[in-house]
């Protein structure tokens, strides 16, 4: 099948790669010229595992190219994806203006007949503007449909490859039945419905995730409060069948480009509806709460060196988009404190950890990076000041680390 991407970030660029690898013809299109001119030469603008030997694969057999031109990316597309971003505006609302502003260059450069699919994550209502847009100047059929997508960042290429499901959000039986053949490769359960009950299938996704992080996060305050380990705890939760162990794992709260925005941007929606989300307003302030939580423990910070391990908002990844990382360093720098930060991958002031680390009177891990577990951590307590370590996700190994003259400060661990 012809398919063309819209879009070729984090999404986007898996998605195309994954598509040409199961042997469609794949055009991805970005309005970042410096982008798409780095794409065309094989290099990946962005860290993903996997990622780049996937896109070189393709590039070679000539299944997958890229351009910044709309009509050469649109020519002949049976399906065209729409990946671009969809960013919380100020008042935690999602930013259409990507959204709409592809379905314009589509409406006009659209030649053949085509089902047009919102990957990008939005709130319902959105496939009927996107619709309404491209019906005002296309002269050809078209049909819109929502397929959301689920991969993480960090695994995005394996996700990808070997989803646990497919939404298909249709409204008719050709775009049915055009993206089940397209998807029929992956062996997974395909879902349809309709586009606003796909879409909802997002948020809701999502939203429960953040909801059981600051659940756990709840609990591990009370573990502080009563002695208890909050691991123990989290394990013994998680074997209930009916909860699972995913994503109770107490520490600073999520961050990402996704959790933060889609929890806001459901919140507004519902509230453009009437309907006052308390719930996950809760989720959200708690979440928000839990850096200050975590800060109450460094004591006065003010004058100190802090030296913060890993600022991508999870391990695997280089994205900082509500990155954890941003929100801590702003407020220990508000309170006084002199940052020094390190992360493997996302570029900062030093390029290694002990450098980050001199003279430092506290660590404080915010990434769960795996090289973390293995410093040299006599070496780390040689070149701190202090040898105070605050684990913002309780990933380190505190008896070890206290049995070399540490200092150890968990979250909801003793
Ligand atoms: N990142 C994730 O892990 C993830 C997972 C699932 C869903 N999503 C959703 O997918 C969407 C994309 O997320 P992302 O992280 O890939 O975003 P991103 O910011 O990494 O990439 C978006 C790309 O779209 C391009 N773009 C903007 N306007 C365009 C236009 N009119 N035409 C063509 N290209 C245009 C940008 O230049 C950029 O390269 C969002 O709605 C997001 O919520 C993201």
């Amino acid at each position: 099948m012809k398919i063309c991407v819209l879009g070729t970030g984090y999404v986007g660029l898996v998605s195309a790669a994954v598509f040409s690898e199961l042997g469609h013809e794949v055009v991805g299109l970005d309005i970042d010229e410096a982008k798409v001119k780095s794409l065309k030469a094989g290099k990946i603008p962005i860290y993903e595992p996997g990622l780049a030997e996937l896109v070189s694969h393709n590039l070679d057999s000539g299944r997958l190219s890229f351009t910044d031109f709309y009509p050469e990316a649109l020519k002949g597309a049976e399906v065209v994806f729409i990946c671009v971003g969809t960013p919380p505006k100020a008042d935690g609302s999602y930013d259409s203006k990507f959204v709409y502003s592809a379905a314009e260059s589509i409406a006009k450069n659209l030649k053949n007949e085509a089902v047009i699919v919102i990957k990008s994550t939005v709130p319902p209502s959105t496939a009927e503007t996107v619709k309404a847009i491209i019906a005002q100047t296309a002269k050809v059929k078209f049909s819109v449909a929502s397929v959301p997508e689920f991969l993480r960042e960090g695994q995005a290429v394996n996700d990808a490859l070997h989803p646990n499901r497919i939404v298909i959000g249709a409204d008719s039986p050709q775009a049915e039945q055009v993206l089940t053949k397209l998807h029929r490769k992956f062996n997974c359960p395909i879902l349809i419905m309709s586009p606003a009950s796909a879409q909802l299938v997002k948020y809701a996704s999502n939203s429960f995730l953040a909801t059981k992080i600051s659940f756990i996060n709840s609990m591990a305050i009370l573990a502080d409060k009563v002695g208890a380990d909050i691991a123990d705890v989290a394990k013994g939760l998680g074997m209930d069948p009916r909860i699972g162990a995913a994503f109770l794992n107490p520490g600073l709260g999520y961050g990402g480009s996704c959790f933060p925005k889609d929890t806001w941007a459901l919140i507004a929606f519902a509230e453009s509806l009437g309907y006052d989300f308390k719930f996950l307003k809760q989720v959200d302030q708690v979440n928000n709460d839990q850096i200050d939580y975590f800060i109450a423990k460094m004591g006065n910070v003010k004058g100190k060196i802090l030296t913060i391990l890993g600022l991508a908002f999870k391990p695997n990844t280089d994205d900082v988009r509500e990155a954890r990382s941003t929100v801590l360093t702003a407020k220990l720098k508000k309170m006084g404190a002199i940052i020094h930060a390190y992360d493997p991958v996302v570029k900062g002031e030093f390029t290694d950890p002990y450098q980050a680390l001199v003279n430092s009177d506290g660590l404080v891990l915010v990434t769960e990076w795996q090289m973390f577990l293995d410093l040299d951590w006599a070496k780390v307590k040689q070149v701190m000041r202090r040898p105070n370590i605050f684990d913002g996700r309780n990933f380190l190994d505190k008896e070890k680390l206290k049995k070399i003259g540490f200092k150890y400060w968990g979250i909801g661990r003793q």
